[in-house]
């Protein structure tokens, strides 16, 4: 009989913050491979509450616990397991469903080990964002130093990740925001151009960045966001379209396609990680990136860190816009 811990559970879909339950969770034996993790910390994303809400690319069964990203502090290991002490913190593989207090998983998906030191809660947040961002600026477009890309929603996480990974790769930066005021943001986060969507963005883009060619951009956002982009593309570029946070379909006029050759095309972590990479892939990647983080040279903004008992306020926080930066559950937290 395992221990009883906390759990948050979704046994239907609808509104997020209405499905979400904290329910009693019996932890299961340890298996002779598998690892029992006490989870740390775990981000709330869009698309979290995409899956909560029924609308995210893939579905669990019900009931489930929601998260899939976080990070965990090993506290016991199976028989056969000989590569994992208890005390290690580790990323948790994805999809495991990090909204809880405990989690059992196999050993050998365990891919991503962090140092004692660092921040723990950016680590938590290393499993979607950062590798996403990764995606966008080397799987689209072969891009050189000193190249110009341009993203929307670059005050997101994915966007400030973007931003710095940019600057790291040599690349210069347009940031699109729906809202003013956050020059300041965009700059600390190591963004070049800062400018607020609209119709006339193509003109005002091209003003700011003396015209230089810009052969990707990046859209989290869709609708008139995405002709607003192709606006900026030089003839040839490529739109990244990765998010739907204006749940409309992509809107893209013929003559930018056809006479100008603008690509519209699409990018999923998940498919990268279920289909398209190896497992040395994926650790070089994690690796990469867990180093930029445990440095500092990439980090989100965080608004607020919540209990697993407050799991309703945090995720309909989770679901207000303008917010400074991520909604953080510490499942093991006192509240
Ligand atoms: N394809 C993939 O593999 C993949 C992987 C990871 C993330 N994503 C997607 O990446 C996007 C960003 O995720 P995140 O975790 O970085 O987000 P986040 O940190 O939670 O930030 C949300 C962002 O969305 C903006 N926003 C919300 N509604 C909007 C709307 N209707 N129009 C324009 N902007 C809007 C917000 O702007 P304000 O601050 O002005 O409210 C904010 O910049 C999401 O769409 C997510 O699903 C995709």
């Amino acid at each position: 009989m395992g221990e009883i811990r906390k759990a948050v559970q979704f046994a239907r879909t609808g509104h997020p913050s209405d499905v979400v339950d904290l329910v009693d969770m019996e932890t299961p034996d340890v298996g002779p491979d598998e690892v029992l993790l006490d989870v740390e910390a775990a981000a709330i994303n869009p698309s979290h509450l995409l899956t909560l809400s029924g609308n995210y690319g893939v579905q669990p069964d019900l009931p489930a616990v929601p998260g899939a990203e976080g990070i965990g502090i090993v506290r016991a290991v199976g028989a056969d397991v000989h590569d994992l002490e208890p005390g290690t913190r580790v990323m948790i593989p994805p999809y495991s469903g990090t909204w809880r207090q405990q989690v059992v998983v196999k050993a050998d998906a365990v891919a991503v080990r962090f140092p004692d030191e660092g921040d723990p809660v950016q680590f938590a947040m290393i499993m979607a964002n950062p590798p996403t961002a990764w995606l966008l600026l080397k799987s689209v477009v072969d891009l050189e130093p000193g190249d110009w890309v341009i993203q929307n929603a670059a005050n997101s996480a994915v966007g400030q990740y973007t931003m710095q990974l940019a600057k790291i790769y040599g690349l210069n930066t347009v940031n699109v925001v729906r809202r003013d005021g956050l020059e300041d943001f965009i700059s600390n986060a190591g963004g070049d151009v800062c400018a607020v969507d609209g119709p006339d963005l193509g003109e005002r883009v091209r003003k700011a960045t003396d015209g230089a060619p810009i052969r990707l951009a990046i859209d989290a956002v869709a609708g008139d966001a995405t002709q607003h982009l192709a606006d900026c593309l030089a003839d040839g570029g490529t739109i990244a379209n990765y998010g739907l946070l204006s749940a409309e379909p992509c809107r893209l006029l013929p003559d930018d396609i056809i006479f100008r050759e603008i690509t519209l095309t699409g990018v999923w972590l998940t498919l990268w990680l279920r289909k398209y990479s190896t497992p040395e892939e994926r650790a070089a990647v994690y690796g990469e990136l867990a180093g930029y983080i445990a440095e500092g040279r990439m980090h989100a903004n965080v608004e607020a860190t919540y209990p697993l008992a407050r799991i309703k306020d945090a995720v309909s926080h989770a679901m207000q816009g303008e917010r400074s930066g991520k909604i953080i559950i510490l499942p093991n937290a006192e509240g």
